[in-house]
């Protein structure tokens, strides 16, 4: 399945090997056409690759994989990650987890079972975060567990100026801890929490293009600025990072894939009912090829 000719506006230049389609003005591309199965050519392995790194998601829907082959697919983009926090989501493949509410013997199988997420890039607590999460559904529930992806190319590129300039040359510290950090501001970072200090404005390692890179979920505060200023500043950046413009809400079917760029957009997830099923396979990228 390749060479098909492109003819969405969301299609890179370099992507005239695969067919897009934008999903919404300013992030996400929907590719089509394309059985992740297949033995898939390094030229058609690039244009995706240029599609996800220019519109900070894909979407690649109607698959049937096995841990197996995502994990050969996602290996396509980089080395996978191993699993950070031990849970019961592990599965007998490294690299891959599962980040669901169904429980097996009692037990849950997944990591974040439940409930609505704030918005959050992953990994953004460590020196390295992984460049890219793939997410593949299985089971989703009638209603409500969507994920809503924040393009952070367009949240900079349309930053008031002077919001621009308090930021400029800032760090920010984030932290992996979503009780006491960004959620219970004021609360001092627990000892021996994951936390780092990244910039707030990161130039991604593929395309030089500047993101925003700090969130609502785990940022704490802008590194040397006085603690009530940084709750108000950051206050009113998250509110600009989250604005309608700039978001995509996926609605899951099973058999969607999804990659996405953790150094270009945030995600955050809405509450769906913990007593339907949940069930989806994570692979992460942590650095590409
Ligand atoms: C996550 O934040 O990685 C989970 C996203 C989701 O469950 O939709």
């Amino acid at each position: 399945m390749e060479a098909i000719q492109g003819s969405g506006p969301a299609q890179a230049s370099r992507a005239t090997i695969i067919q897009t389609r934008p999903l919404a003005p300013r992030i996400g591309a929907e590719i089509l056409g394309l059985d992740l199965r297949d033995d898939l050519s390094a030229q058609v392995l690039e244009a995706i690759r240029d599609t996800w790194h220019r519109n900070g998601v894909i979407l690649i829907r109607g698959q049937s994989l096995d841990e197996a082959a995502q994990v050969k697919f996602a290996q396509r983009f980089g080395d996978l990650g191993k699993v950070l926090h031990a849970h019961e989501g592990r599965s007998s493949l490294p690299g891959v987890m599962y980040i669901s509410n169904v429980r097996e013997n009692g037990k849950l199988i997944g990591a974040l079972p439940d409930g609505e997420m704030y918005f959050h890039s992953d990994q953004c607590y460590i020196e390295t975060p992984s460049v890219g999460t793939m997410l593949y559904a299985m089971e989703v529930p009638s209603k409500g567990g969507d994920t809503i992806f924040a393009s952070m190319f367009a949240a900079y590129d349309e930053l008031p100026d002077d919001l621009k300039s308090k930021i400029e040359g800032c760090k920010a510290l984030n932290v992996y801890d979503y009780q006491n950090a960004a959620t219970v501001r004021g609360s001092e970072v627990k000892a021996g929490v994951p936390s780092f200090a990244h910039p707030m404005v990161k130039a991604h390692s593929a395309t030089g293009r500047k993101a925003l890179y700090f969130n609502r979920l785990m940022t704490d505060h802008i590194v040397g600025m006085d603690k009530s200023e940084s709750d108000a500043l950051l206050e009113r950046l998250f509110d600009h990072q989250e604005q309608e413009r700039f978001l995509y809400r996926h609605v899951w079917k099973p058999g969607d894939l999804l990659l996405w760029d953790n150094r270009s957009t945030l995600h955050a997830r809405s509450d769906f009912d913990a007593s339907e099923r949940r069930k989806m396979r994570r692979t992460v990228v942590v650095r590409e090829h």
